[in-house]
């Protein structure tokens, strides 16, 4: 649920401070690093951006991250806005596929870079014209890699800094063979670029991976299981008391890519092979449908990207349909609900029980505290694991 257009200031509110590389390494000198959250499409990160990036802690930045999948101008300045208003200067930036369509993706990327954001980020595919925009747009660009080639690629073109995605991550994922500490690596050995480590980290990794070289690390399944998120309950509820068998990877309509999801009705359906063509999206767009495409395939992915509509709608399903009747109405059996490995590392039992994001930062702190003590206190200076007592300071 975006935030409500009709409250958004008149006027557009002063820019986000650019989180450039430079600004980076001042972070990384003061001895904190950064805490990142994901975007996720469609909506399943809402509410989220502004709350992280409010964060100031003794150790970490937050880093927030608002996705601009299959958002409306109005959602999407609404969202920029709102975090905005609820960073108080703090560091947020917007996510992009390179995957949708292209004239969502060039609508969507020139907003964020009218509104000041901190700095887009691109994933699921490559567009290097989102690069030029940023420079002459002064935004900082981002790239989302899964390989020290790309990594290398990247800051050829003039990417800011890199985010290294492993296997472990949610939602669709590229090399489904490349674990994170393995990537994180081979990235920080390709570039000069600061990294940030995503995929499957939970509180008691980040000093792990920083100690990689990393200057930071994302989370994104883990801040869907909060409290104070937009996502509907029910996508909530689907993040507690999972076991392995709760998790599935299932073959996107997005260019035939693997996706991470919680198992449901759904994912059953599409492991037999039974195509969800789409279906009206008046429910959430109303009327006028979204930007004007009133159809029920409003062409959200670029040309030729989604098998759903290449193969005339006789395969595969709609992603739009299925991700949306899990973050906005919950939908338990029709939705789509995208998953990272952590789910399995959540410690909830039940909804009423999750903390708010402003607590998850606390419990990151607390343990990066703890890991630093840990090492100061080991006799020869580092922690069990090798942590040398300057690198947690
Ligand atoms: C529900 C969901 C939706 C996601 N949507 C996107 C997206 O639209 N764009 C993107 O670049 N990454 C997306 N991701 C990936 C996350 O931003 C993140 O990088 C990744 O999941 C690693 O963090 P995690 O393992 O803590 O989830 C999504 C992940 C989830 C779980």
């Amino acid at each position: 649920m975006t935030g409500d257009p009709t409250v958004l200031a008149a006027e557009p509110l002063p820019p986000a401070p650019r989180l450039d590389r430079a600004a980076i390494e001042q972070i990384v000198g003061s001895g904190r690093h950064l805490l990142v959250q994901g975007g996720m499409g469609i909506d399943a990160s809402d509410g989220l951006a502004g709350k992280i990036a409010a964060h100031r802690g003794p150790r970490l930045v937050g880093v927030g991250t608002i996705s601009a999948v299959v958002k409306t101008e109005a959602q999407l300045r609404a969202e920029i806005r709102r975090a905005k208003q609820e960073s108080a200067g703090g560091y947020f930036g917007v996510n992009l596929m390179a995957a949708i369509n292209k004239g969502d993706f060039e609508r969507c990327a020139r907003i964020a870079i009218e509104e000041q954001v901190s700095f887009l980020v691109q994933g699921a595919g490559i567009s290097r014209e989102i690069i030029r925009w940023c420079r002459d747009g002064g935004v900082p660009f981002v790239g989302i890699v899964s390989s020290g080639r790309l990594a290398a690629m990247y800051e050829k073109w003039g990417a800011e800094w890199l985010v290294a995605e492993g296997a472990e991550a949610g939602g669709h994922i590229g090399d489904i063979g490349h674990p994170l500490p393995s990537l994180v690596d081979e990235v920080v050995a390709a570039t000069s670029l600061p990294v940030v480590a995503a995929g499957g980290v939970d509180a008691s990794d980040v000093s792990r991976f920083l100690r990689q070289g990393a200057v930071g690390v994302q989370l994104a399944t883990r801040f869907l299981a909060c409290s104070d998120g937009d996502v509907h309950p029910a996508f909530k509820a689907m993040h507690v008391g999972k076991r392995p068998e709760d998790v599935v990877i299932i073959t996107s309509c997005v260019k035939g890519m693997k996706a991470r999801a919680v198992r449901n009705a759904f994912t059953d359906k599409l492991a037999r092979g039974e195509a969800v063509p789409p279906r009206s999206k008046r429910w959430y767009f109303g009327p006028d449908g979204y930007e004007g495409r009133k159809s029920s395939c409003i062409q959200c992915l670029g040309e030729g990207l989604c098998k759903c509509r290449a193969s005339g709608f006789k395969e595969s399903f709609c992603i739009t349909d299925a991700l949306l009747l899990a973050a906005i109405e919950g939908d338990t059996e029709n939705g789509l609900f995208y998953t990272g490995q952590s789910l399995l590392r959540i410690p909830e039992r039940d909804v009423s029980e999750l903390p708010s994001a402003a607590e998850i930062l606390a419990d990151l702190e607390a343990q990066l505290a703890n890991d630093a003590a840990a090492a100061a206190a080991a006799p020869c200076g580092c922690a069990g694991d090798g942590t040398s007592r300057e690198a947690l300071a």
